[in-house]
């Protein structure tokens, strides 16, 4: 039975306080049931949000990581560096951080490697640009993308990790994939990972949704087999909303 999860991604939003007023506020609202609910907001709000977010049962992500433990790498935050700060979660491998910051399937790799070794759960974002999509190469990047992350793991680690199937022309978009659409992607990532170690290990992993996910539709994507969550950005971002999206993913998967 795989857990389903919900998780916020707060990008590089929010000051301090509208942070950390967020979460009393959202755990007011929502019934979260058996799902885990996971908040990802910036680095330096870890602290304070996790101190709140621990009172409410709900896990703390971080949306990235350098993949040393320590060293002269200015600017990088290192694994232990979240452990500190009761962090459960990270985002690796986010279509922002691989455009903009240039992230490429190695350095991917080498992040979700350390994540585990310091027992964090990557969440790995994967997913095709709609260039990738008109040219019907979705199967093919998604597929790359999970070997490139995944390949020399240690099975008992893969089990654990959370992917997030994201095409990068739902995000932010408006424009989120169908039910059908993530479902079957959802089916192709388990199925490559069922190929590189097993069908056990591949039945055990948690595949989520992203891209443009709402209230409206989270649970078009809850439906299908092999989905097991979303992972949020604008949606995520007023605890109203957030706890309604919620809510209704609560019912869908008691339903
Ligand atoms: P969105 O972002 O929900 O705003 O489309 C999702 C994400 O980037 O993880």
């Amino acid at each position: 039975m795989r857990t389903p999860l919900i998780a916020a991604n707060w990008k590089m939003h929010k000051a301090l306080k509208e942070a950390v007023d967020f979460v009393g506020r959202f755990a007011a609202l929502a019934s979260a049931g058996s799902m885990e609910i996971v908040i990802c907001p910036a680095f330096v709000h870890l602290a304070a949000v996790g101190e709140i977010c621990q009172k409410h049962g709900i896990k703390l992500g971080a949306q990235n990581m350098f993949w040393e433990a320590t060293g002269a790498f200015t600017g990088e935050i290192s694994p232990p560096m979240l452990k500190d700060l009761g962090v459960d979660y990270v985002i690796i491998g986010h279509s922002e951080r691989r455009e903009h910051f240039a992230e490429n399937d190695r350095q991917i790799a080498r992040k979700v490697k350390a994540a585990f070794q310091f027992n964090l759960v990557p969440i790995l974002c994967v997913g095709e640009t709609l260039q990738q999509r008109r040219a019907s190469r979705t199967m093919d990047v998604i597929a790359e993308q999970v070997n490139g992350a995944l390949s020399g793991l240690d099975p008992s680690w893969v089990r654990r990790i959370v992917i997030a199937y994201e095409p990068v022309w739902a995000i932010g978009s408006g424009l989120a994939a169908t039910g059908s659409v993530a479902g079957a992607a959802g089916a192709w990532i388990r199925a490559t990972i069922g190929e590189m170690f097993s069908l056990d290990v591949a039945r055990a992993v948690r595949i989520l949704y992203g891209g443009s996910v709402q209230a409206e539709n989270i649970e078009d994507f809850l439906r299908e087999t092999d989905i097991d969550g979303a992972l949020v950005g604008g949606a995520s971002l007023d605890a109203d909303n957030f706890a309604r999206l919620v809510n209704r993913a609560q019912e869908a998967v008691t339903a």
